[in-house]
């Protein structure tokens, strides 16, 4: 074809018109395409069938459904299940609502799958020491196939919540004390179990939970009121939330408290007023299990229909196990108590995230498949390599670990160390106690065929019993070394499990005491779910390893360490206490009018013992050493709105190769509004050779540098600032610039 002039200007202005205005990308089709489909839905849909699908039930112990479930998706009017899995359960369940109901809406199938689905990973504050978001990442995004595999297509995970208190058994479940460190699990556990399609095979909806400040509870007691200011409440407890909707977490669960004074599940400024107006988030919201009905016993609600109409109005849209809304819904909606556009929303977000799913278009997962995608020795072996990572090296006097495989003769002690069930924390999923490497196994696998290992268990757990200290002691005698394992049972930790005391349970205090009196090198080894107070062990045993409950393949990651194939570079996610009278106890506290100061009496310290953690946020040792040097600021000053790069040295000036976590802090040192001594604003994991030297880079910008004033406003204010590097939130070197 000729080219003439009149011919190219058509194609360059066509041409031109596509660049200008491109057609609309194939997400935004597909996003347009999604609430056409839930508009067209919703409309054919009754007032029966819409609060149906608000509506989530609970399956049976191992999983099997009930046989109303398949009479209500029959009729159509069931949202989604909880507990309810394995392939061929899931899909006889499903084949009910997708082939016998009127408008075939499928069901939403949801369990907790916190650290794996039989593939057990590190307990969550386990794999926050390793502060390598990847890490949990890949836990998550391996949970979430096996879960798949079972037809499930959602979890009620990553549990979120900061935690600054040991005593409430749920910090096992999260990333600790920090709200930098946190949002960045939260980000990394919500792409891991959701991909950037959850829709894609082996992908799971996520549920960032709960929805918020339920870690604040009073005395550290599960359930118990949590009661703050609105600055602390956006400084600390939503931003972890706020990083997994940003990170396109599809659903969250609101919590049981009671936050000042109006329950978080009937808490319209939290659930509508910060997650959809501010947030934008165009998910749903899960109640937690009856947290709807426990609105009357907390006193917003004086009967049920009252409860049904504070969560409707409130914005929680999928009610947990109780039936208030379906039993209430028509009536509230008479009287005008409850908007039909209030359902409607509810029920089109729900629509929204099943369609998102996929579930309309494979609503069935292949039966086939399901055993060959569970406890793998892929998914066995990222479980040992998670643990490793995770793991905290406490104390190491003299060079005391690692130990040599062709050791003579061991002797492995205490309750843990030969215990199934701990390793696999408080949410097991589908965990079996008998696919668990204990220690015991771990270490016998590790050691040389000349190496006699004597186990004696000493003591139990809990209980006053020392009947087995004889013949702990006369193991520890026969040996080079003694290796104590304490800790908590399985059951001292999670929901419902708040203690008062932070003790290792029982007598396992006593039997540590009894092994290292017999004057044999002793290590003490901890698998537990939070800090525990451990003072004697820190000033009389030469070695501690803080292996949390380390999962499916604790025993195998404990031996590594142990026996220096690993070289341990975890820090620690939460601060440990001296004692529990000093709770609560975090890094990022205020300074106060009068800071403690040693030896002058009228400041903030007890009279009866030291103020100091055992051990700081951020703590960790390995088996090399690191120095940290040469801290450069990219300027002395910088503008409220720009940006400041932060670099050091680090050098590993040990004798072998290992992991150093970089942490960056800064202190806002005078604002209209009084700021934590030190806030964390980076990290970086990074792995050296014996002598090598990494320059490692941080930037600093107004979302690092800012806060909440007295008027809500988030501000980045003029004035000193100081910036901490360092191997801890104690060992650190500083800087200070200016905001101008
Ligand atoms: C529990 C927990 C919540 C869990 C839910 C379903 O009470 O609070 O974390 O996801 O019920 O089991």
């Amino acid at each position: 074809m000729k080219l003439t002039s009149a011919r190219l200007f058509v194609f360059v202005f066509a041409l031109s018109v596509v660049l200008l205005f491109p057609s609309p990308s194939s997400e935004s089709k597909q996003a347009t395409n999604v609430e056409a489909r839930v508009n067209a839905l919703l409309a054919k849909m009754t007032l029966e069938e819409k609060l149906g699908q608000l509506q989530q039930l609970d399956g049976e112990g191992e999983g099997n459904y009930r046989p109303e479930h398949v009479e209500l998706l029959k009729k159509g009017v069931l949202g989604s299940t909880l507990n309810v899995r394995g392939a061929k359960k899931t899909n006889e369940l499903q084949r009910v609502a997708v082939e016998q109901s009127r408008l075939k809406i499928p069901n939403l199938f949801g369990y907790d799958v916190i650290h794996g689905y039989r593939t057990i990973f590190p307990i969550p504050l386990a794999e926050a020491s390793s502060w390598d978001p990847s890490v949990a990442e890949r836990s998550a995004s391996i949970a979430a196939s096996e879960a798949y595999a079972t037809g499930l297509r959602w979890t009620f995970a990553p549990m979120v919540d900061i935690a600054r208190d040991p005593r409430w058994g749920r910090i096992t479940e999260g990333a600790g004390e920090d709200t930098f460190l946190g949002s960045a699990f939260a980000r990394a556990r919500v792409l891991g179990f959701q991909g950037r399609d959850y829709s894609a095979p082996g992908k799971i909806l996520a549920c960032a939970k709960h929805y918020v400040a339920y870690g604040a509870a009073e005395g550290g007691r599960d359930y118990n009121t949590t009661d703050m200011s609105e600055q602390r409440l956006r400084e600390v407890y939503l931003p972890p939330f706020h990083a997994a909707v940003d990170a396109g977490v599809g659903t969250l669960m609101s919590a049981f408290n009671d936050l000042n004074g109006v329950p978080a599940s009937g808490n319209p400024f939290t659930l509508t007023k910060i997650l959809r107006g501010e947030w934008k988030f165009d998910g749903f919201v899960v109640s937690d299990y009856n947290s709807v009905l426990e609105l009357i016993s907390h006193g917003l609600a004086g009967n049920n229909h009252d409860a049904a109409e504070a969560g409707l109005n409130a914005g929680v849209d999928m009610e947990m196990v109780s039936r208030l809304y379906n039993e209430n819904g028509a009536t509230l909606l008479k009287e005008g108590k409850v908007s039909q556009a209030t359902i409607d929303e509810a029920v089109r977000r729900i629509l929204r995230i099943k369609f998102r799913l996929g579930l309309f278009e494979h609503p069935y997962v292949d039966e086939a498949a399901e055993n060959s995608s569970i406890l793998t020795a892929a998914n066995r072996a990222a479980a040992r390599e998670a643990s490793g990572k995770s793991m905290v090296l406490l104390k190491n006097d003299r060079g005391t670990l690692p130990l040599n495989k062709t050791i003579s003769s061991l002797a492995v002690i205490g309750p843990l160390a030969d215990d199934p069930r701990a390793p696999m924390g408080f949410w097991s999923a589908d965990g079996k106690d008998t696919d668990t490497v204990t220690a015991l196994a771990g270490i016998r696998a590790k050691v040389s065929p000349q190496t006699k290992v004597t186990y004696a268990k000493g003591c139990d757990i809990t209980g006053d019993s020392t009947s087995g200290f004889d013949e702990a002691v006369n193991a520890a005698r026969q040996a080079d070394i003694a290796l104590v394992f304490a800790g908590e049972a399985k059951e001292m930790v999670g929901e419902a499990a708040s203690r008062s005391s932070l003790d290792l349970p029982g007598k396992q205090m006593d039997l540590l005491k009894a092994i290292h009196a017999t004057g044999k090198p002793t290590i003490l080894v901890l698998i537990n779910g939070r800090p525990p107070t451990i003072g004697w062990a820190v000033d009389n045993v030469p070695a501690i390893l803080e292996a949390w409950m380390g999962g499916t393949e604790a025993g195998n990651a404990i031996a590594d360490v142990l026996f220096g194939d690993v070289n341990p570079g975890g820090k620690l996610p939460v601060t440990f206490p001296r004692t529990v009278g000093q709770v609560p106890l975090y890094y990022n506290h205020m300074n106060t009018g009068r800071p403690p100061v040693a030896d002058v009496r009228w400041n903030s310290k007890y009279i009866d013992g030291p103020w100091t953690p055992q051990f700081p946020f951020g703590f960790g040792l390995s088996y090399t050493q690191f120095k940290i040097s040469d801290l450069q600021l990219s300027a002395p000053t910088i503008r409220p709105d720009g940006r400041l790069n932060v670099s050091v040295n680090v050098q590993n000036t040990g004798q072998r190769a290992g992991d150093e976590v970089v942490q960056l802090y800064i202190r806002d040192v005078a604002a209209s509004m009084t700021r934590p001594v030190k806030e964390l604003k980076g990290f970086k994991r990074i792995t050296l050779k014996p002598g090598e030297t990494q320059r490692v880079e941080f930037t600093l910008g107004p979302d690092h540098l800012g806060f909440y004033n007295r008027e809500m406003k988030y501000v980045v204010e003029p004035g000193e600032f100081k910036v901490f590097v360092g191997s801890s939130s104690e060992d650190v070197i500083e800087k200070s610039f200016v905001v101008r």
